[in-house]
């Protein structure tokens, strides 16, 4: 096909009175589209990732159809198109391994495409990070658009079954305790219906930041998946991207020192993820701004978690959602906000929250009374931890194993963990601090949500539910206890953890930030290192392999962020 400009982008190309014009309105025609309709303006994409092989974003399939509605309805043509979709539980080693590689198919495709816009069909946990990612680096108008949560349901006794309480009986399938017939029974019960983990997990939280960011309609975030109310968000989101196209709103003026306070403020607030710290930093990056894990804990350190919800707190999602969802957090630490950062509406949050009414519930701790009178997420530093480590205190079980001193049982990456956790013999006891490296960005690769190690199965008999547990891997945003992640450089990239051996003395120390070995110079000199396993040499895994960046930077490509115009104070 002969080409005659090949500067000219966007929407532009269907208006356009030459040969490019005639062929990109000749080709939609054949499509089944009118005359009328390939004229319409703006062109907004919509890039969804639904994916037999992403169930949590099954849903979206059925959304598309009432976002090209109002797409339509405010004047422009919308055109859907796949991206690739990266699945929590499918992919393989991680989904975080991919999130990369998906951030990179959206921005060329918003990029390539002939679109003024884009709407962002995301849901399961990497798929939100990497849109947003992604669409920062197009810098087109880009707005969100989740797949909701999926319902709860019922196991056993249990009427109100959410994901986190999955892993308490597969912990007790491990020892024994859970027969054939309830472990199929649990099957049937885990997911009764598409949409993302029906707890505050990296989801959920993720969603949040994109509402926080500019990038989801405020008040958008926890709407059940399924449900009429996000029928019509959805057909709001097409109204909403015309009206954002012909205002100019892109994403990197929304990306802002101000915009990632108040996104990690909220994520303090609701007890989210861990994996926020991650997502957050890599978005940073795509604007050329850092935050650092200074600003993240001087930011959590003085904002309360306030939203109780599972798994760190009692209710449910669509509990906080009639409490008034994410504009009701902000509302409650509102003095915290920078209110005049723009939403995805174009109006101010001052604006925003003076047109909710809100209302007490239980589901927000009230003022005075937070859960906690600092954020869920702790940043650790420490001689085991130059550059970092993240520990959720929300949900932890034994606060007691927040201030601990014991001794290290080391694990050599995921196939000696399986191998040796459940072994009678293994010397351990409810003191001991678990220990897996290997499972860092480069080392795994892609750092797998596997930090929430598993008791071993001795103990478990024993009664213990909690022990302090570390690694340089991620760990699942359903997942609570004493659990220390990410820490930074990870193992195999010539981090302190790569020479800890089992025996040594390991202190956590929540309320200091501290993590830290008893090991001096010279005993740490005369260890051998671990080496990274990898052996790509051809491929993405080699392109990650050389170019991705450690938790610190976001675990970005080196080549995707923007130049840095500085940490944020
Ligand atoms: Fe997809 Fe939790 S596994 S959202």
């Amino acid at each position: 096909m002969s080409q005659r400009d090949l500067h000219q982008g966007g929407g532009s190309l269907f208006r356009d009175d030459g040969q490019d014009g005639l062929l990109h309105r000749a080709f939609l025609r054949a499509e089944g589209f009118t005359a009328a309709e390939v004229r319409r303006t703006p062109v907004i994409g919509i890039a969804n990732s639904a994916s037999e092989l992403n169930p949590c974003n099954a849903g979206l399939r059925a959304l598309v159809e009432f976002v090209k509605e109002g797409i339509r309805e405010a004047g422009g043509l919308p055109l859907e198109f796949p991206t690739i979709s990266i699945s929590e539980p499918f992919t393989r080693p991680t989904s975080l391994y991919l999130r990369n590689l998906m951030s990179m198919d959206v921005e060329e495709m918003v990029s390539s495409s002939p679109i003024d816009g884009v709407v962002l069909l995301g849901g399961c946990d990497k798929t939100v990070p990497a849109q947003i990612m992604g669409a920062i680096s197009a810098n087109k108008p880009a707005m969100m658009l989740v797949a909701g949560h999926r319902p709860i349901s019922c196991f056993k006794k249990n009427k109100q079954f959410t994901v986190d309480d999955v892993w308490p009986v597969c912990e007790q399938r491990r020892v024994g305790e859970v027969n054939d017939a309830d472990w199929l029974e649990l099957e049937g019960q885990v997911n009764i219906g598409v949409g993302t983990c029906n707890v505050m997990g990296t989801a959920t939280t993720m969603a949040a930041a994109a509402e926080m960011l500019g990038f989801a309609l405020p008040g958008s975030t926890l709407q059940a998946a399924g449900s009429p109310a996000r029928n019509e968000l959805a057909r709001a989101v097409g109204r909403q991207i015309v009206a954002n196209v012909n205002a100019n709103l892109l994403p990197r003026d929304l990306i802002t020192s101000a915009s990632l306070e108040n996104a990690f403020r909220v994520v303090s607030a609701i007890g989210g993820s861990t994996n926020a710290v991650i997502h957050l930093e890599a978005i940073a990056g795509r604007a050329g701004l850092s935050i650092g894990t200074d600003s993240f804990e001087a930011w959590s350190s003085t904002t309360p978690y306030v939203a109780n919800v599972r798994p760190g707190g009692a209710m449910l999602l669509s509990d906080l959602d009639e409490a008034g969802g994410i504009p009701a957090i902000v509302n409650r630490i509102r003095e915290l906000i920078h209110t005049g950062s723009v939403t995805a509406t174009g109006r101010s949050w001052e604006d925003e929250l003076n047109n909710f009414e809100f209302v007490e519930h239980p589901s927000i701790a009230p003022v005075g009374a937070p859960l906690s009178e600092r954020g869920a997420l702790v940043m650790l530093r420490g001689n085991l931890a130059p550059r970092g480590a993240v520990f959720k205190a929300a949900g932890a079980h034994d606060l007691a194993l927040q201030h601990h001193r014991g001794r290290a049982v080391v694990f050599d990456g995921i196939d000696d963990l399986n191998t040796r956790i459940d072994d009678p013999n293994l010397e351990v006891d409810k003191d001991s601090v678990l220990v897996l490296r290997g499972m860092g960005v480069l080392g795994a690769p892609g750092m797998p949500e596997v930090g929430h190690i598993p008791i071993p199965a001795k103990l478990v008999r024993e009664g213990v539910r909690d022990m302090v547990r570390l690694s340089d891997a991620r760990m699942s945003g359903t997942s609570t206890g004493t659990v220390v992640v990410h820490i930074t450089p990870e193992a195999v990239a010539g981090g302190p953890l790569g020479l800890l051996r089992t025996g040594d003395e390991i202190e956590l120390d929540v309320d200091s930030g501290i993590i830290r070995h008893f090991l001096d110079d010279s005993e740490l000199a005369s260890r051998t290192p671990l080496a990274n396993p990898s052996t790509a040499r051809r491929g993405f895994a080699w392109l990650h392999q050389q170019h991705v960046l450690q938790a610190d930077g976001g675990c970005d490509f080196d080549f995707l962020r923007e130049q840095m115009k500085g940490e944020l104070a």
